[in-house]
């Protein structure tokens, strides 16, 4: 079974607040054991996108279970690639794959330059393409801009827009195994094109629903997790953990 622990809209900016809820979700990870297939961080990782914060990031995000990371609308695509990729600035989509034996991860860039709402530009879905069809692996895409609306009007203002090409390709893919997302700073699972969507909460915060109060985002929200469990027969199980301080107790 593929264990993906996924992990959400970190929003480092200089606060000792922000360093330790992100710290206290990665030494957790790290002290649990299970060798997780990938630890999925989507994005939101510089609050805002200055190198220094990318420099604690690099610190931070560091584990003994292979990261994934992609960036967010509060990225800045230059000062992150020198920071995580060690590449000279350059403004174009940060796309990367990541194999296994056993899945392939699709880790996209759907942020689009000095706004908050999502794209896949043509070049990322170019190259969306040509990993679906070079393997018949169970493929996770993973990127940090909801395709649909989640019912939150805040969020939805700004989630990834013109989706109809991803709909196509995740429609015309039978090993797409899911689509792994953030940016909504709320635990939701719905379905995109035939498969499942699932949205990882916040680590620095916890989105409002609607009817539970008129302000947008709360951070006395518990930093919390998705774990996505992919089992031998391609079903996917997810659930959602508030990280404890401490292992659990009993063990
Ligand atoms: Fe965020
Ligand atoms: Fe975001």
């Amino acid at each position: 079974m593929i264990v993906i622990a996924h992990v959400s809209d970190i929003h480092l900016d200089g606060t000792v607040r922000a360093a330790e809820r992100t710290n206290l979700v990665m030494r957790y990870l790290d002290r649990l054991d299970h060798d997780f297939d990938a630890v999925l961080v989507t994005g939101d990782i510089a609050d805002h996108g200055r190198p220094e914060e990318y420099e604690e990031a690099r610190k931070l995000l560091t584990s003994r279970h292979p990261v994934l990371v992609c960036p967010g609308n509060h990225d800045v695509r230059e000062h992150y690639r020198q920071a995580f990729l060690g590449q000279e600035p350059a403004p174009g989509p940060i796309n990367q794959v990541h194999t296994t034996d056993r899945a392939i991860y699709a880790i996209c860039d759907s942020s689009i330059p000095g706004r908050h709402d999502g794209h896949l530009d043509e070049e990322t879905i170019t190259w969306l393409a040509g990993v679906l069809a070079a393997s018949d692996r169970p493929v996770f895409i993973a990127f940090h801009h909801p395709p649909v609306t989640l019912h939150i009007p805040f969020i939805d203002e700004i989630r990834l827009h013109r989706a109809e090409p991803l709909a196509e390709l995740v429609a015309g893919y039978p090993n797409v195994a899911a689509v792994l997302v953030g940016h909504a700073h709320a635990a939701a699972a719905t379905t995109f094109a035939g498969k499942p969507l699932l949205v990882a909460p916040g680590i620095a915060s916890g989105l409002i629903l609607p009817w539970e109060g008129d302000y947008v985002a709360d951070p006395g929200f518990p930093p919390s997790i998705a774990f996505h469990l992919y089992d031998d027969e391609g079903r996917l199980t997810t659930h959602y953990r508030v990280v404890p301080r401490g292992l659990p107790q009993g063990r």
